[in-house]
């Protein structure tokens, strides 16, 4: 039997604000299969888990930034993270940060969707995922300094001060840090409190394949 389930305030807020890769849409914690993991990714399974189903009751820190290579589970975590809280009816936000920033520069000029209200609702939400940072191309300008998504970056973190974030990211905070040039310094002196970090390696899901390919499901 198909059983529709009523749209709440939560779901719309979180597909009108989100922007999740094809690969990440279906990911919840019900399809991260543990099977040939390593204990790293096993261990950030129990620590997404546990984070997800003690919303807001984390004790002395309220964000995650999930490290590793690619294709292990970082944005099927986070993914499965949101959509839990999302069910508790949160307003929650997904965004990979390459789509965010390529949103953010066509909603120049555009009347309805402005820049200002994106940023609102960021700031807004009581959970947000930024998802890949760093992955996004940063252009130097002619001092070397690479000035508007760095910038865009900083805005974000600095209206999420204090506020549930969960960063995934390929990067080490050092070599984030020197990525964003002369704006480094202050996003990771703003990201890195109340933050923890999980840290995790492992085969990439992508080369191996699988994903949630019916094929490898067992
Ligand atoms: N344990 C798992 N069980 C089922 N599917 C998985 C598992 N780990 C990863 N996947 C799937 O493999 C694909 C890649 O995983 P994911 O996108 O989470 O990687 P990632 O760590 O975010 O990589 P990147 O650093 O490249 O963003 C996704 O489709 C994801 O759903
Ligand atoms: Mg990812």
């Amino acid at each position: 039997m198909i059983q529709f389930q009523e749209e709440t305030a939560a779901d719309a807020f979180f597909w009108n604000n989100s922007l999740v890769p094809p690969d990440t849409q279906k990911t919840r914690f019900e399809n991260f299969n543990l099977k040939g993991l390593s204990d790293s990714q096993q261990d950030a399974f129990r620590k997404l888990k546990w984070y997800a189903e003690n919303f807001g009751n984390w004790g002395d820190f309220d964000s995650l930034l999930l490290q590793g290579n690619y294709g292990i589970g970082k944005s099927h975590l986070s993914h499965s993270v949101a959509q839990h809280v999302k069910s508790l009816r949160k307003n929650v936000i997904f965004a990979n940060t390459k789509m965010l920033l390529r949103k953010i520069r066509n909603s120049y000029g555009d009347s309805k969707e402005t820049e200002a209200h994106i940023l609102k609702n960021i700031e807004s939400c009581e959970l947000l995922v930024l998802d890949d940072l760093g992955a996004e191309y940063v252009r130097k300008d002619k001092d070397g300094e690479e000035s508007w998504a760095a910038d865009l970056i900083l805005t974000i973190i600095e209206s999420r001060e204090d506020k549930p974030n969960i960063i995934t990211t390929n990067y080490n905070v050092e070599s984030l840090q020197s990525k964003y040039g002369t704006h480094g310094g202050r996003i990771i002196s703003r990201m890195m409190p109340g933050t923890r970090v999980v840290k995790f390696t492992g085969e990439d899901r992508r080369i191996k394949g699988g994903g949630n390919s019916a094929w490898n499901q067992g």
